[in-house]
């Protein structure tokens, strides 16, 4: 058995990652409930063939440098913005990741977060908790509506489009902007628009695209502005997105009328932010992908992924197909 490969687990992973990983693989597992520091990661990851991330872990080009036989990178998440893929490219390491099984529940939570921030639904929550609940009130915690609203969507991906899908059961008008126009756009009703266009329509905006150079405070001051003030803003893809000191600035002073964050800038927000004093923002720490049986699914690709490397198969799901060519 002194030939199976070596790997490097930087946190437990749920469902049969485990057993998976173990049944082929010498593992080495960080099994603490908080990151694996940098430093005992830069220690293993000098004797690993393999590594199974999580999005905390920096995989930059000095983790990549300080591992000489690392032959395969997988990481538990579908977003890769801490990984330096051009430089695991230029090594020939193929790095997995765990796109389509997510989509469906982060979709789920995308709308769990428009409606409980439209509808008022955690200072409803609080209001009766604080035994505040009098007798019924004509204008109690009146909030907005969902239904037959116009939705913008920024990054019609394989998650904006399953937003799009339940977007027509609340028969919302459906907006998106995208690199490049999405195929499957007609068939699900959703109108193009240019950022701005999108911005100025829509009655809640929904910011599901990557974190790349390009998109990094894409939702800064000047679209801020652009959007309606009865409008409502909703994070589920990564904080940097969002330019935190304006999103403050335009929920105090009413440019918009709320914003609902699955992720924030810095991660995780300090608990004396000043985004946490606003009661028309609703942040809930990351959990877009978080049922139990989707992380199983994830955690088990993720596993399949970085197995099927290192036996110099394939990965099902790889982000950088160019080492294959
Ligand atoms: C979670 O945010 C992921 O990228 O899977
Ligand atoms: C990106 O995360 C996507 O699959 O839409």
């Amino acid at each position: 058995m002194t030939d199976q490969p070596r790997i490097v687990v930087t946190r437990r992973p749920p469902g049969r990652a485990m057993e998976m990983l173990e049944g082929s693989c010498r593992v080495v597992l960080w099994d603490e409930d908080r990151a694996m520091p940098r430093d005992d990661l830069l220690t293993a990851i000098a004797q690993a063939d393999g590594l199974y991330s999580m999005l905390t872990d920096a995989v930059d080009a000095a983790l990549l440098a300080a591992a000489p036989s690392l032959r395969a990178v997988s990481q538990m998440a579908v977003g890769l913005d801490n990984v330096d893929l051009a430089a695991a490219t230029v090594r020939g390491i193929p790095v997995g990741h765990t796109p389509e099984v997510l989509n469906e529940t982060t979709a789920d939570t995308v709308f769990a977060l428009l409606l409980a921030l439209v509808r008022r639904v955690v200072e409803g929550a609080a209001y009766v908790k604080e035994g505040r609940w009098g007798p019924w009130q004509p204008e109690l915690l009146l909030g907005g509506d969902l239904h037959h609203t116009t939705l913008g969507i920024i990054g019609m991906g394989r998650i904006g489009s399953v937003v799009a899908r339940r977007a027509s059961g609340f028969e919302m008008r459906i907006l998106y902007h995208n690199r490049r126009p999405n195929e499957h756009a007609a068939d699900l009703n959703a109108h193009f628009r240019s950022f701005e266009d999108l911005l100025a329509e829509s009655d809640h905006v929904v910011v599901m695209a990557p974190l790349t150079d390009e998109t990094y405070h894409l939702i800064d001051r000047r679209a801020l502005e652009l959007m309606k003030p009865t409008a409502t803003l909703v994070n589920g893809s990564r904080g940097g997105l969002v330019d935190p000191v304006a999103l403050e600035e335009a929920l105090r002073e009413g440019w918009i009328s709320g914003a609902a964050l699955d992720v924030t800038e810095p991660e995780p927000i300090p608990a004396d932010h000043p985004l946490l004093d606003l009661e028309n923002c609703l942040i809930i720490p990351h959990l877009g992908s978080a049922s139990v049986a989707t992380r199983a699914a994830m955690a088990e690709l993720a596993a399949e992924n970085l197995i099927a490397a290192l036996a110099g198969r394939r990965m099902p799901a790889c982000a950088n197909p160019a080492v294959y060519e």
